[in-house]
């Protein structure tokens, strides 16, 4: 199993996962609220994991650019019919993983990453990608599900579903675990919230600052 695979198990998910609902509408106004709060008009931002580019299409007309990647390119497809529906200058998206941009020269002012990190197969070197990607005192916001809190029925299911192709390559960790992670990598976490509007909140929102 391989990153490849990955990206053609999003690519067969695409269709369904753009119809679905957002689960917690209220949870998901709060994080772009919150975002929001934190980027500035002149902010040169990168999504990673940006899916359908629903967050990108609501965020990306307040900052100077928006680049919204995916490692699907069925996910990124959907994404552009929607911006060619609703043109936003300066919102460009593409099939991309946090290690090729980093590759490249440019550089952000803020890096988001909305129900992804726990999707990623290197997790440590993910978030040195991420480190490479900002500016010095660039912004990390995210908001990850940490499955290590969740439900033991979750954690046990999961291996079967995979097993029978129903469901992705997870990691599971726990919100401490996760923000030394992301501390080890090279930011400063300067604030974790709970946006959930109901039961437990297993989505830690972080927000961190590259060092
Ligand atoms: C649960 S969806 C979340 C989409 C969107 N951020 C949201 O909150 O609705 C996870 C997304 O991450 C993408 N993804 C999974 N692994 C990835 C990786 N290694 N690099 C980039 N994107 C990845 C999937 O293709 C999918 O679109």
């Amino acid at each position: 199993m391989s990153t490849a695979s990955d990206a053609s198990f999003w690519d067969r998910s695409s269709q369904k996962y753009a119809k679905s609902p957002i689960s917690d509408q209220a949870g998901y106004e709060c994080t772009l609220e919150r975002t929001r709060a934190l980027l500035k008009p002149d902010d040169r931002v990168l999504e990673l994991g940006c899916g359908t580019g629903t967050t990108a299409l609501r965020l990306a007309s307040e900052v100077e650019s928006y680049l919204a990647t995916d490692i699907s390119s069925g996910m990124i497809a959907i994404a552009e019919e929607k911006r060619t529906a609703s043109p936003i200058a300066g919102l460009a998206f593409r099939a991309a993983t946090a290690e090729a941009l980093a590759s490249e020269p440019a550089r952000f002012d803020a890096v988001l990453g909305f129900n992804y990190l726990h999707l990623v197969r290197d997790l440590p070197g993910t978030l040195r990608s991420i480190h490479t990607l900002l500016a010095p005192g660039g912004l990390f916001i995210s908001k990850t599900a940490c499955l290590g809190d969740m439900n033991l029925l979750i954690r046990l299911a999961l291996p079967l579903a995979r097993a029978i192709g129903k469901a992705p390559y997870v990691s599971v960790f726990r919100a401490p675990d996760l923000k030394q992670l992301i501390s080890a990598a090279g930011f400063e976490i300067l604030n974790t919230e709970s946006h959930a509007s109901r039961g437990k909140d297993s989505r830690p929102f972080i927000m961190a600052r590259r060092n």
